[in-house]
């Protein structure tokens, strides 16, 4: 059997071909609706690796209600971010994908493991808060020139995210 020496191989960079999608949206319009969602993508990667940290590391007496609600949840984001990338490469765009880029996006804080129980649930309904608030900044764009396909993903990203901040607050609430 032969073996390659790679460093012998030459291999040469395909020159790179871009076709941009013609989806009667314009140019102008079609980036700023995937500029929006790469924000949302952010966000909801940042969201994700809050809410499996403290799926992980919670501790106290409200173990049990976060440690369930959090699965669910960073499941369903899971599933969701994979909506949110491959709608950005219809568009046309890269989709981020290295956590640098994620915290250059995000608005979602850092979590932190060393909070208490209560402090957990603070932090993560503020954070749904959040992307729920980067969520209406991106509905606006593509509702304005009637991108119903991305519409649709964010409003329902937007339900999933409002009705997990309620959640939170009612834990929170006497
Ligand atoms: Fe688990």
């Amino acid at each position: 059997m032969e073996t390659l020496e790679l460093e012998k191989v030459k291999i040469e960079t395909p020159r790179q071909i871009r076709i941009s999608p013609n989806l009667g949206l314009g140019e102008h319009k079609r980036k700023e609706i995937a500029d929006s969602l790469k924000k949302v993508l952010a966000d909801s990667y940042c969201l994700l690796v809050m809410t499996q940290n403290y799926h992980w590391n919670v501790r106290g007496i409200n173990f049990k209600v976060i440690h369930e609600l959090t699965e669910n949840q960073y499941l369903d984001i899971f599933k969701a971010i994979d909506d949110i990338a491959e709608r950005i490469r219809t568009l046309g765009e890269d989709a981020p994908g290295t956590m640098t880029e994620f915290n250059e996006l995000t608005s979602i804080n850092l979590p932190n493991k060393e909070l208490s129980d209560r402090e957990m649930i603070v932090d993560l309904l503020e954070s749904n808060e959040t992307i729920v608030k980067t969520l209406r900044n991106a509905l606006h764009p593509a509702s304005e020139v009637n991108d119903e396909a991305t519409a649709d993903l964010v409003t329902e990203r937007l339900k999933v995210h409002e009705k997990v901040a309620w959640m939170w607050r009612g834990h929170l609430e006497q």
